[in-house]
């Protein structure tokens, strides 16, 4: 198999919100997870973990969306304001019946946000909530003047506005955010969107109009129909992001599967449904295309990530599961399409950040594990901001079984602006190793740094064992005239950065 990389052939820039995050109010995310109060006996600054807030800045987190999910559409925001003391306590009706004391609110968030020093991206409330709701949290969050909502920031101890760098006009609006038709809700979006006010020109908040669930292509063109206009100036604070969900269950929604109990089968079955990622973002694409061929609008994958059956013994209302090396190569595969897409895909965010779904880490009381999946965006951070190089493989097979066939590797190319080739690789073989020549067609290259995540198929991190999958050197790969030959593992995710020779 050969894989060619054209150095001088630059394909797009690589947004760094490819490589975001999603902390919804559910389960463990927040509380627990990130949230422990000031109080806690768990290392913290003003309520934040600082293991998870660390862990988090190593893999360069670029935006965090927030609050929800289904639970952004039923989230009041003036509930988390204020003297925590006085905040309401109700129950998180969608997610596990548990009460929700409001103690994470817009404040915590933003100061979150700082820690991180990431970008903020603010979900707001469609379904359940008033456009004046809408309008109002945004007064509050980024108003610099006099004016109710600004008095009432400043009352509760935060002077300066924040930024919102991203704001959703509600969530799923096909299903837990109103079960809506696409012309009714592309309506209420023109409406909602319009006291989403910009106002700081210097800091316009990108708005992100509620996409499709996975392949409802109806959703997507109803929604443009109703909401595209052809004036010169419509994107200006319209609309600059269309969403898009979409999850891997790899035994169908209703049964998921297990985390950590899969054959061959069920292995390459839920590579084929990561892979499906692809067709999706083409087809949804070639609609956005009629409407917007320069692509202004950006496809925001603002959920993804595997979903399986919850582990045993916690509350099915938690969407707690384990991740395994088949959640790197999850992970490892759909990232490089998104590189790949990166001319219409903008950002991306992994559904969720700590002990919900796909988490990159895992939390239990002071202790805290790196899953197989955080290793993968330690990996690719490389990739955020840099360039896709144009790249082919050629020579490879098909593998898998008769229902489920996957390519054998996929890959992604790119340069930093300090001309560092990143090449990311993922063997998708549950046994094999591959070998591979790398052809690139400019000079001499030599590889400056190399890692794989790898390991058996199953293997994942526990609390006991928090290092049974980590990101190792990897040292297959030797120099050749146009380039290098590489010996991946099975089940692999390999990174080689390429410095030229002088
Ligand atoms: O991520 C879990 C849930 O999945 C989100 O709340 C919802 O938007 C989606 O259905």
């Amino acid at each position: 198999m050969k894989l060619y990389i054209n150095t001088k052939k630059e394909e797009g820039t690589i947004n760094p919100e490819i490589y975001g995050h999603f902390s919804e109010h559910l389960g463990r995310c927040i509380y627990g997870g990130i949230f422990v109060g000031e109080d806690s006996d768990i290392p913290n600054v003003k309520g934040m973990r600082t293991d998870v807030v660390e862990a988090l800045k190593e893999i360069k987190i670029p935006v965090l969306r927030w609050p929800g999910g289904c639970f952004a559409d039923e989230y009041h925001w003036k509930d988390g304001i204020g003297p925590k003391e006085q905040r309401k306590r109700m129950v998180n009706t969608h997610w596990g019946g548990v009460v929700e004391d409001n103690s994470f609110g817009t404040h915590e968030y933003f100061e979150l946000v700082r820690q991180l020093g990431c970008k903020s991206y603010i979900n707001g409330n469609v379904g359940s909530g008033t456009v004046q709701e809408m309008s109002e949290w945004v007064e509050y969050m980024t108003f610099n003047g006099v004016s109710p909502m600004a008095d009432l920031r400043k009352a509760n101890g935060h002077e300066e506005p924040w930024t919102i760098d991203y704001f959703g006009v509600g969530n799923e609006n096909w299903g837990c955010g109103g079960n809506m038709r696409p012309q009714y809700y592309a309506d209420l979006y023109r409406r909602y969107q319009t006291y989403v006010r910009i106002y700081d020109p210097d800091k316009p908040i990108k708005k992100i109009c509620g996409g499709a669930n996975v392949a409802d292509y109806h959703w997507t063109k109803t929604v443009l129909d109703t909401c595209f206009d052809h004036t010169p100036d419509f994107l200006h604070g319209f609309m600059d992001g269309l969403s898009l969900h979409y999850y891997v269950h790899p035994e169908g929604w209703e049964i998921k599967g297990p985390a950590t109990e899969f054959d061959q089968e069920v292995w390459y079955k839920t590579l084929g449904k990561a892979l499906y990622m692809k067709e999706l973002i083409e087809r949804h694409g070639r609609i956005m295309d009629q409407y917007d061929p320069e692509k202004k609008i950006g496809m925001i994958v603002d959920e993804w990530g595997t979903w399986y059956t919850v582990e045993a013994g916690t509350n099915p209302g938690f969407l707690y599961q384990q991740n395994t090396v088949r959640d790197a190569l999850v992970a490892g595969v759909t990232l490089n399409i998104f590189n790949k897409h990166c001319d219409r895909v903008k950002m991306a965010n992994l559904a969720q950040m700590v002990n919900v779904l796909q988490a990159v880490l895992l939390t239990e009381g002071d202790q805290m594990v790196k899953t197989p999946t955080y290793h993968v965006f330690h990996q690719y951070r490389y990739h955020q901001g840099a360039k896709l190089l144009h790249s082919d493989l050629t020579g490879e097979d098909q593998i898998g079984t008769f229902d489920w066939s996957v390519p054998e590797v996929t890959e992604a190319v790119s340069k930093a602006e300090n001309g560092v080739i990143t090449v990311t690789l993922n063997n998708l073989s549950y046994d094999e190793p591959k070998r591979l020549s790398v052809y690139l067609t400019d000079g001499k290259w030599e590889v400056e740094e190399a890692t794989v995540v790898t390991g058996e198929v199953h293997a994942h991190n526990t609390f006991e064992d928090p290092e049974t999958v980590k990101e190792v050197a990897f040292t297959d790969f030797e120099s050749t005239e146009e380039g290098l030959t590489v010996t991946l593992s099975p089940a692999s995710v390999t990174m080689l950065r390429l410095v030229q020779k002088a």
